[in-house]
């Protein structure tokens, strides 16, 4: 079998990219209209894990506002002026095809921010995988009241992390 590969998502991948959310968040469920309004404000952004005949994964990031957190199962309505980070929304990969791949992800997430004359990468860390992002150089932030009261639709261990490219 050809190893994985991430490619640019198509719209005819959102049953796909939803069936994979439903599985593996399925405490935090978003709608396919969510996502597919992220793909199509920043298609850029969007990419899906192909293996031989199937979608195993998918990446949604979008430029945004650092300390600001889109919230969950909600519209964007469009791309704030201005951004100053690219904010990595999800990464989610089925467990048999895990293994290097969300770094391979964000590598091409950094070389798109720095195309694009943005310096910082944003996420909210959710379950316990801020390890992984601090091993991906994130930096967990500390929440202030405001950011606080948004994280918590993210769930108990949810964590606002930035990442500086300058720095790395
Ligand atoms: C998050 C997810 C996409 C990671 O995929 P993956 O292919 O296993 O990730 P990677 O192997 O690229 O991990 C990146 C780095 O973190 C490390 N890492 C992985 N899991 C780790 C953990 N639990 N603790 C510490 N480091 C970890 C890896 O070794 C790797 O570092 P390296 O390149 O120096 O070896 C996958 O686990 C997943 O789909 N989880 C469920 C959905 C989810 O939690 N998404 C994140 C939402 S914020």
């Amino acid at each position: 079998m050809s190893k994985p590969h991430w490619r640019p998502a198509r719209a005819s991948d959102l049953p796909a990219i939803s069936a994979i959310a439903a599985r593996i968040h399925p405490d935090l469920p978003e709608r396919p209209e969510v996502f597919a309004e992220k793909m199509r404000l920043y298609h850029d952004g969007s990419r899906v894990l192909a293996a031989e005949d199937e979608i195993v994964g998918y990446g949604l990031a979008h430029p945004w506002t650092q300390h600001r957190i889109p919230p969950l199962d909600g519209f964007l309505e469009q791309l704030p002026g201005g951004a100053d980070c690219l904010y990595v929304h999800d990464v989610a990969v089925l467990p048999g095809f895990r293994g290097g791949v969300a770094g391979d992800y964000v590598a091409a997430i950094e070389q798109l921010a720095r195309a694009s004359g943005i310096a910082t990468l944003a996420l909210v860390s959710v379950y316990a995988t801020r390890p992984l992002w601090e091993r991906l150089g994130f930096r967990a932030v500390t929440a202030n009241a405001e950011l606080r009261a948004k994280l918590a639709s993210y769930g108990d261990n949810a964590t606002y992390m930035l990442r500086d490219l300058a720095a790395t």
